[in-house]
């Protein structure tokens, strides 16, 4: 038996055990299982760790991205610069204890969703919001080389507020990113505050939320004629990218 699992709390329903557990069906792996183990304390991870000797690897998600990484034996480049891991692969040594080895595969999801609508003017970024996926969002930024602010409700000298965004912003940032909850379902008639009459073809909006499929962040950026995704591919993908990690 080969397991995986989700870490994180509480996990009431969770993306990631559907999609793998239906991907595991479609391939055949009938000795692959997907479990969710909801912990309050990252540091319960051991114990599941001790108590599972198959698992090969862990999704993690709030409130432990960032508490794991204490834990763990190495974080490669990507989670190291974002300051927090989604993926765990396990290793064991000779003796059989884990060697666990952190990812972030939103950073990958993310700029992969990303690169396949980037037209040469689009060089500078606005991040709406500054949790968690705002961290993954602002390194595949630096990768692609597009510069960026983050867009806070609290600014500071390094934040803008949502009442200083106008024309001249909205002329001078043309790709333009939620990583806010606003608009996700139930609540799809909330959409971050930014100047939606100053945005053109020239923009682009992505939308890190995908349920519902059309948020009214991208409705009003399509009525201004800019090009607008949501979050679904990079959920897919930064899912792919755990299972290309746990099998590499
Ligand atoms: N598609 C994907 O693969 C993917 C991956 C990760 C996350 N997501 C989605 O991305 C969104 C953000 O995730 P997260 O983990 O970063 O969430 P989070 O930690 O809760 O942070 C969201 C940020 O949004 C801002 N915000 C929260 N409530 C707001 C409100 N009422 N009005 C305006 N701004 C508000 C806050 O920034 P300020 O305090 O600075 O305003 C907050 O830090 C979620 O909807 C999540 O489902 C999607």
């Amino acid at each position: 038996m080969k397991k995986f699992g989700l870490i994180g709390y509480p996990l009431s329903h969770s993306f990631s055990k559907k999609y793998f557990t239906e991907k595991f069906l479609k391939m055949g792996l009938s000795d692959h299982q997907y479990d969710l183990y909801p912990i309050e304390q990252a540091e319960m991870l051991q114990e599941i760790l001790d108590n599972n000797p198959e698992i090969r690897g862990i999704n993690v998600t709030i409130p432990h991205k960032i508490a794991v990484i204490p834990l763990l034996s190495r974080v490669d480049d990507s989670a190291k610069g974002v300051g927090a891991v989604n993926v765990i692969k396990v290793e064991r040594d000779s003796n059989g204890m884990p060697i666990l080895i952190g990812y972030n595969s939103d950073v990958y999801g993310f700029r992969e969703s990303l690169k396949p609508l980037l037209k040469p003017h689009h060089k500078k970024a606005l991040i709406l919001g500054t949790g968690g996926a705002s961290k993954a969002v602002e390194y595949a930024l630096k990768e692609l080389n597009i510069e960026y602010r983050f867009v806070s409700r609290e600014g500071d000298i390094n934040k803008l507020i949502y009442s200083e965004l106008d024309e001249a912003t909205l002329n001078e940032y043309t790709v333009i990113v939620n990583c806010s909850p606003l608009g996700t379902y139930p609540n799809v008639e909330s959409c971050p505050a930014i100047p939606y009459e100053f945005l053109t073809s020239n923009h682009l909006l992505f939308d890190l939320v995908y349920n519902p499929e059309e948020t009214l962040f991208m409705k009003k950026g399509k009525e201004h004629g800019a090009a607008v995704k949501n979050g679904l591919e990079m959920l897919h993908l930064q899912a792919e990218r755990a299972w290309a990690i746990w099998n590499g």
